[in-house]
Order: structure tokens, then sequence, then C-alpha cells
């Protein structure tokens, strides 16, 4: 079963499907693995991913590995009409565009649920909390989830915290093989790519403000300042500020930095973090865009209560006109980086999906004994991609000698 846009588009997205899989080394031999072992054989995974490429070859993984597939979008605004296509044609249960509404985007994250999934994989959290919330019929079935981003986890661990929490999850993002490459080089060559696709605009020269200095924000910033600009830091966290000031980009309010930027990169998880009171203060002709999960960071409503007049100047690309000034707001401030772009790096994606994929195994293996927390992914996996990824490099690393291993376990050993 599926709804997508255009079935006759599965050419191109087979296309995009095949070159990502030829980028992603260590995903096709976890494949190999699973199409000889089938350990999801009579199990249905619900998925709720950007609908992309690497996405797309993450879901053939587990559909070899014998899983019934059904799978949309987490973001209205991230899927690839094409490889939904070629999605479906290979069997998957399928239902998501580009541009749902939001009605549109809930019926089709109910669509998933439909198949009563044994396993959810998640970005963003949206189909956990969906099924804790209007779908508490299916709690039963579900033996687990995996969640894949920052924003995520951080609603998961309020709802763990509560109590709330009905299943066990496994928090991909914290596997060093994770946020360590997607959130940090991942998130910043692609939000940058976003923004110059979009706007076909120089970064030499300008300064650029990245709001938040996590993973995300950190990667944005080092993107930006080797590509020339001048980079602004804004921060809460007081070690994270410093760390910023530390690796050398100025660090101040955002109320002080909204005067300087020429474009304005948000990637903190939260909401409201550029609004009246930052725009009213900017110059003409600044852009704004997210990386953030959520459409929320740059305020939507505090642009459309200030414009005189919105209007799509370019793709992508809308006009708050202000009277004195004109703001420019990229992927109608949802992430850049997809919206505006194909997502991260394959190379990335690789051993986050790796990640994924071991991650659900290791659940159905292991739910019995787990109880309905957030748990980190076993270090062995972290360990297991990471040999596996510089193994595909053609990199090879030193090993400690006997001597050496026993002067680090041996706390009497002097120099
Ligand atoms: N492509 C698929 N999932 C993605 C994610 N979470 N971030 C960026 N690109 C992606």
């Amino acid at each position: 079963m599926y709804n997508v846009r255009d079935i006759s588009l599965w050419k191109e997205g087979e296309k995009k499907i095949e070159w990502a899989k030829r980028h992603m080394p260590v995903l096709n031999l976890i494949r190999e693995k699973f199409k000889e072992e089938k350990p999801f054989k009579g199990i249905t995974i619900g998925m709720a991913l950007h609908l992309e490429a690497k996405t797309a070859v993450l879901a053939e993984t587990l559909m070899e590995g014998g899983a019934e597939i059904a799978i949309t979008g987490c973001n209205p605004l991230s899927t690839q009409d094409d490889v939904a296509a070629a999605c479906a044609k290979k069997g998957m249960h399928v239902y998501a565009w580009r541009g749902e509404t939001r009605e549109e985007y809930y019926e089709n994250l109910n669509k998933v649920l439909d198949h009563e999934p044994d396993i959810i994989i998640d970005d963003g959290c949206d189909l956990i909390f969906l099924v804790h919330t209007k779908r508490t019929e299916l709690l039963e079935k579900i033996k687990g989830a995996c969640e894949e981003t920052t924003t995520g986890i951080i609603r998961l661990k309020a709802m763990e915290k509560e109590r709330a929490l009905k299943f066990p999850v496994m928090d991909v993002n914290d596997a060093y093989t994770k946020h360590l490459f997607d959130n940090r080089y991942g998130t910043g060559q692609s939000a940058l790519d976003g923004i110059i696709r979009t706007t076909n605009l120089l970064i030499a020269g300008k300064t650029v403000v990245v709001a938040g200095y996590g993973w995300c924000g950190r990667g944005i910033a080092m993107r930006a300042k080797g590509l020339g600009a001048d980079v602004i830091v804004t921060e809460v966290d007081p070690i994270r500020a410093l760390e910023a000031r530390m690796d050398g980009f100025r660090v101040m309010k955002m109320i002080e930095a909204a005067k300087y930027g020429d474009i304005f990169i948000t990637a903190t998880g939260c909401k409201d973090v550029i609004r009246e009171e930052h725009f009213l203060k900017m110059k003409d002709g600044a852009i704004l865009c997210n990386a953030g999960h959520f459409d929320n960071e740059v305020s939507k409503k505090d642009l459309e209560k200030l414009a005189k007049s919105i209007r799509e100047v370019r793709k992508n690309i809308l006009e708050y006109d202000l009277g004195d000034k004109r703001l420019y707001l990229l992927g109608e401030g949802r992430l850049v980086n997809l919206a505006c772009a194909d997502g991260h790096p394959i190379e990335v994606m690789d051993m986050s999906f790796s990640n994924q994929a071991l991650a659900a195994r290791y659940l159905l293996e292991n739910y019995k004994k787990l109880e309905p927390k957030v748990y980190r992914i076993p270090y062995e996996q972290d360990l297991f991609i990471a040999k596996l990824k510089l193994k595909s490099l053609g990199i090879e690393i030193d090993e400690l000698t006997e001597e050496q291993k026993k002067y680090l376990n041996d706390w009497r050993e002097g120099t």
C-alpha cells in the first residue's frame, strides 16, 4: 500500500538510491549480514524519517533483513517524491510527499501506525509521541523504538522522567559514530549547502550568526568560518559559550548579534530563538534559516506579525517586507539542509544509519530484558562501526603492545 505524489517518478528515485548505496560501505556490510540472517523475519518496522535516498538505503537494509516496512517522512518539506516512489516500487508501505499540510503529515504518521509495528524508527519523536498519546492501543505490541536526533531525545528524556514512556528507546543520537560526525560534519556541510544552493550568494566576507553551540552549531560555525565568514555564536550555556570563544568565534547575545548578521542559522532545539525583538534590530536583506529539527526556532509568527507583505522571491526564499527592511526566510524555517538540499552527506549517514540498523536488531534481541527507559547504544556497536568505516577508508591504526596495555592497566607502574 502506498500514497505518494507520483509513482512514475520511481526511476529517478532509484538512481539516487543507487548512488547513495555506492557510498555507504558500512551499511552495505550490515545489509549482507541481514540478508543471510533475516533477523527481522515476521517483524513490522514503522519508520518516520526524512524520506530521501540514504533513508531508503536504511529501509531496504531492514527489508532485506526480513522486515515489513511502513514508512513516512518526519518533516513536511524533507520527503523527496522520486525516492518515496522508488520505495513504494520496492514493496514498502509508503505514505509521504513533499509539501504535506499539517493534517496530511499526521494522517501519514497514523497510516504507518495502522500497520501495527513491532519496532519504531523515529527522527524527532513524532511517531513515538503519537503512539503514547492518540494510539495507545498499539503500545502492547511495540517492543521498542530507536530515535535519531537530539530534539527527539530531549522529548524522550522528559517522558522518561515523568514515567510516561511505555517502551524502551535506543538513543541512536548518543552513539559516538552518530553525533560526532552526523551532527557536526553532517549538519556543518549540509546546512551551508542548503543556504548556498538556495541563495547562490557568497559566504566569504559575510557575518554569519550561529545560534547554539552543540554538535550541530559547532559544525556549522566551523564550516562557515572555512568558507570565509566572520562567525558570531550565541549561546545560553556558559560552558559552550566559553568553548565557542576559545574556538575563535565572537560570542554575544542575540539582541546584539542581530545588528551585525548577514545570515542567521539556528541549531538549538529550542523555540523562538530569533523573534520580534531581534527582527527589529536586523539589517535590510538579512537571511534567516534553521538547522534544528522543528520549524519554531525562527519565529514565523512574529515575522508574519511584523510583515507588511510576504512573497516568494526565489524558490525556497520568502521575503518578509517590514516596511523599513526586508528579511528573507529559507525553506519556511524548516531544516535548511533537507528542505533546501539533500540532507547530510552520504558518508556520515552511512554511520548514522548503521547505528539505526544495529540498534533495531539489538532492541529485538534484548527488549524482554529492557525497561521503558532511554538506553545508550552499546559501546561495542560504536567500535564496530568505527572500525568498519576506517577499513572502508583504507586507514590502519596502531595497536597497543602488551607492555603498553600492562602500563595502562597497572596503577603501580611509574614512568
Ligand atoms: N537524511 C536522512 N536523515 C537525515 C537527518 N536526520 N539529517 C540530515 N540528513 C538526513
